[in-house]
């Protein structure tokens, strides 16, 4: 390795040259014996993107972060983190990155500020203002004197993020970091989410909870049983298939005068309203057919696929929704 080989990117850079991708993940292997836990996983994270890493328990969410921050030594295949190979140039990365895939260990005597001051101390941070900075960006400024023991389980995860970001990293890497929490925590963590992207980082957030990722990513790739499933844009993820909605005056009467339509290839009545499987192309002549037969069309327009309906059809998983956490 040469320091010519390694470009440091700052964020802010206003130069006009491509920056490479966050993070680039190439065939990635971890075999545990006979068990494979990630399979040839491939996916890449654009820079300044809220990228989902989707998954029910056990898909392999964490052993894939495990070994893209070095924890866990891959089987085969590479990644690069901030355009260093994991393989060669690992301290650069981590230098850049801060990552909260395991529960840092906190001490509930002390303050949360000693506790922070504390990380910043092992992790050879001298910089005080650093530590503070973090306190602020997790919103624990006011509460930084009390003992980590008397906050709340948002606020102790809030805590082990700012661990996290001490470094003031470039990229952030949240394993499940609403696990566990209520819908107020969870709203709190999107939020410091969102912060951490305004102000330039880029952020990967592995969950099983479909409306999370739904909520506030802008890039998803789906894992299930150790395999990549999709990835992409999040509306790419979403828009897999064509899908327009009608509203009709009959709709009983609708539904079998769509079925005979060609290019229709479904029409289902949801709670009154069509929703009709065509190609988008087909929705000006078929607003017109349905008019033409004397159908009062009071509502047309296209229909996301939401990401639960995909999700369910490509894993197969009868547990969509925000269920509990039962394994990690
Ligand atoms: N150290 C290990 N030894 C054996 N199997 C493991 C080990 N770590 C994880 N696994 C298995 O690998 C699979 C993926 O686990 P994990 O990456 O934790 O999934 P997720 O984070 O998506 O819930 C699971 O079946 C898990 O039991
Ligand atoms: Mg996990």
């Amino acid at each position: 390795m040469t320091a010519t080989e390694t470009p440091i990117i700052e964020r802010g850079n206003v130069d006009s040259t491509p920056r490479p991708p966050a993070i680039i993940v190439d065939q990635l292997t971890k075999r545990f014996g006979d068990f494979t836990a990630v399979d040839h996983v491939s996916f890449t994270v654009p820079r300044g993107s809220i990228f989902g890493f989707l998954g029910p328990n056990g898909a392999g969410k964490t052993t894939t972060l495990g070994v893209m921050l070095g924890l866990i030594p891959a089987t085969s295949g590479t990644a690069r983190i901030l355009n260093f190979d994991i393989h060669t140039q690992l301290p650069e990365a981590l230098e850049r990155t801060g990552a909260m895939v395991e529960k840092p260990a906190l001490y509930p005597y002390m303050s949360g500020r000693d506790n922070l001051r504390l990380w910043a101390y092992l992790a050879g941070i001298d910089d005080e203002t650093r530590v503070e900075r973090a306190l602020a960006e997790v919103d624990l400024t006011q509460r930084a004197d009390a003992k980590f023991g008397s906050y709340s389980t948002g606020m102790k995860q809030r805590l082990g993020i700012a661990t996290a970001l001490l470094r003031d990293p470039e990229l952030v890497i949240l394993d499940e970091p609403t696990n566990g929490l209520d819908p107020a925590g969870q709203r709190e963590i999107r939020a410091l989410i969102r912060r951490l992207v305004r102000d330039g980082r880029t952020v990967i957030l592995s969950s099983h909870l479909l409306y999370e990722v739904q909520e506030i990513c802008t890039d998803v790739a789906i894992i299930n049983h150790g395999k990549m499933i999709a990835s992409g844009k999040m509306a790419d993820v979403l828009n897999t298939r064509d899908s327009i909605e009608i509203r009709v005056d009959r709709p009983d009467d609708a539904l079998p005068f769509l079925q005979q339509i060609p290019n229709v290839e479904d029409v289902a009545l949801v709670d009154g309203l069509m929703v009709v499987t065509v190609d988008s192309s087909h929705t000006g002549p078929i607003n017109r057919k349905l008019v033409e037969a004397g159908f009062d069309v009071t509502e047309l327009r296209p229909r996301q696929r939401r990401l639960e309906d995909e999700f369910l059809t490509l894993t197969g998983t009868a547990k969509p929704e925000g269920s509990p956490d039962d394994s990690d």
